[in-house]
């Protein structure tokens, strides 16, 4: 099914549901388990971050081959810029969020498991410590991990922000198109 003004798609639906959530949680538990140092959660954190990672490219790919949905409230030019600019901002941050996470922890030598299971090894030197993969690519990642928290928080309390408006004031139907069960 395609996104037309009136509906959405279930995948766009599925996909946006899905992704929200994931993000939302992993930007938690991310800030928790590395500001407590709770190591038992780094596991967990990036088996779903793994799995944001592709569910992301997919949601990549149906906006290229798909589009944009239309807008379905009045908006001015300067709402209607703002509004795409954090659309962008969001969908570039859940494919740029699992990457740099997977750049800091297959470079940084930690390799990958999903919940348990090894994909790719840790690398460990003779004594038994990690040694990193490539050391440059890892600290990359570290430092675009740690950097854009913030930057992406604010765009996501700013999208919220704007759906409320739409939903409490508008009164039109941007919230139910995205989230009705049809
Ligand atoms: C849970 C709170 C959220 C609400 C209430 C919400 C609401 C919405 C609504 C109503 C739309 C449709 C906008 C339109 O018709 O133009 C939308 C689109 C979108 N949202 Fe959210 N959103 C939430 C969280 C998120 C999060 C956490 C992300 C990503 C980090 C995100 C990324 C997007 C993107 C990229 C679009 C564009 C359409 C698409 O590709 O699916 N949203 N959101
Ligand atoms: C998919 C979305 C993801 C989000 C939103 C996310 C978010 C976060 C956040 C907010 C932090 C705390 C950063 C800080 O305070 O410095 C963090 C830490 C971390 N994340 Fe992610 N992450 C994601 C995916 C991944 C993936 C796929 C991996 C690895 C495979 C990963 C590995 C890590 C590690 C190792 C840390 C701890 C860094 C440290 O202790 O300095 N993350 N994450």
């Amino acid at each position: 099914m395609n996104d037309t003004h009136a509906t959405l798609s279930g995948t766009t639906k599925l996909l946006h549901i899905i992704i929200a959530l994931g993000m939302i949680s992993l930007l938690a538990v991310g800030i928790i388990m590395s500001e407590f140092e709770i190591f038992a959660l780094y596991d967990l954190h990036k088996s779903f971050g793994a799995i944001i990672f592709v569910l992301a490219l997919v949601r990549v790919l149906w906006r290229v081959k798909k589009g944009w949905p239309s807008a379905v409230g009045a908006m001015n030019k300067a709402q209607h810029t703002i509004a795409k600019a954090i659309h962008w901002i969001l969908i570039i941050s859940t494919v740029l969020y699992p990457l740099s996470g997977l750049m800091m922890s297959i470079g940084g030598g930690h390799g990958l498991s999903l919940f348990g299971l090894e994909l790719i090894t840790e690398t460990l030197d003779a004594a038994g410590e990690t040694v990193a993969l490539n050391g440059a690519v890892g600290g990359l990642g570290h430092e675009i991990h740690g950097l854009i928290t913030y930057f992406v928080i604010a765009a996501i309390v700013l999208h919220i922000v704007g759906a409320l408006k739409h939903h409490l004031i508008d009164k039109d139907e941007t919230i139910t198109r995205m989230f009705s069960l049809k």
